[in-house]
């Protein structure tokens, strides 16, 4: 029996500092084009603003994944086995995770890994609540720098690496790469992960989803600028840019930028960056899969697929993934 206090005493805090996140868009701005890392759309505010997201009527990833979970859970829990130390890339409100723990047969340990403490601290509250026989092990991190697992106490069969809401779409493709090979280590011999991916589609319906009508996408792409500058104290004018996004048919991925209404000029920790007029940053990749080019990327990091299971019409994936 474990409590919340237990839970929140757990916790492992790692989440990236003002010099972290400063070093990071420095970076970032010297690129050609210019570039801001997605990661850091995940303050509070962007955390709230990413579930209003996943509830509008275009933005159909998040619920047919959740439909899809529903309808497959029991497959994958007998696919996976008893007794794992779940651990989790990208919690977010947990929503997903919830459904998934209450499936598997007597799970050990549940680590979420969230850049945004206040929705980890959110969603492991509420999962400690109405799943008090599993150890909340919680880690506020960026999940693309090395993290220690906490141990659990009871000893896991083996690990099972949870990765949905396509967020490995946000990632380049070396990156992805990158990220997939640690999560293949982090795996262990016998350990497994489920990843969720969003499939090629109709373009048509992709760009819709990621500009809905009211509005909330473009206020959570321009909410990175706010967030910057209130935790780096740069001078970012959020009129001064707006959001676009664009499905590219070729790359499969939609490129979702902040582009300058004027010629400007913004400081950013003592240095000033110039921005021509219609000059975009690229703030966001959401890549969409088919078979082979999944297939292709995740065999570059040592996995193949185990076991698969896709939503239809909107097009969905999940994928149960072993070492190669
Ligand atoms: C973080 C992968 C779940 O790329 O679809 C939603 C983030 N960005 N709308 C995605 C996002 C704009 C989302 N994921």
């Amino acid at each position: 029996m474990s409590t919340v206090s237990d839970a929140l005493d757990a916790l492992t805090d790692l989440q990236p500092d003002r010099a972290r996140i400063t070093a990071d868009i420095l970076h970032g701005l010297s690129q050609h084009p210019r570039q801001l890392p997605s990661k850091y759309f995940y303050d509070a505010r962007g955390s709230q603003l990413f579930e209003q997201i996943t509830r509008q009527p275009e933005y159909y990833p998040t619920r047919t994944e959740l439909q899809l979970l529903q309808q497959v859970c029991a497959d994958i829990a007998r696919a996976v086995g008893p007794h794992l130390h779940v651990v989790e890339l990208g919690s977010g409100s947990g929503r997903k995770t919830g459904l998934l723990l209450h499936a598997l047969t007597d799970p050990v340990a549940y680590t979420p890994i969230e850049i945004s403490r206040a929705a980890l601290l959110d969603s492991v509250a509420r999962l400690a609540e109405a799943l008090p026989e599993i150890e909340m092990l919680p880690v506020c991190a960026d999940f693309t720098r090395p993290v220690a697992l906490p141990e659990p106490q009871r000893e896991p069969a083996r690990r099972l690496l949870f990765f949905p809401g396509s967020t490995l779409g946000n990632f380049a493709h070396d990156d992805a790469v990158a990220l997939l090979d640690a999560m293949r280590q982090t795996m262990g011999p016998t350990g497994l992960a489920l990843i969720g991916i969003d499939l090629h589609k109709d373009p048509a319906l992709i760009e819709a989803a990621y500009n809905d009508a009211a509005g909330v996408t473009a206020a959570f792409t321009l909410n990175l600028l706010r967030r910057l500058n209130r935790e780096i104290g740069s001078d970012f004018d959020l009129d001064g840019f707006e959001h676009r996004a664009r499905y590219s048919v070729p790359r499969l991925r939609i490129e979702t930028e902040l582009v300058s209404r004027c010629a400007q000029r913004v400081q950013v920790a003592g240095r000033a960056f110039d921005f021509a007029d219609g000059e975009a940053m690229t703030v966001e990749y959401s890549h969409k899969y088919t078979d082979a080019s999944f297939g292709a990327l995740i065999a570059e990091a040592g996995l193949r697929v185990r076991m698969q299971w896709n939503a239809e019409a909107p097009a969905f994936g999940l994928r149960l993934l072993e070492r190669a």
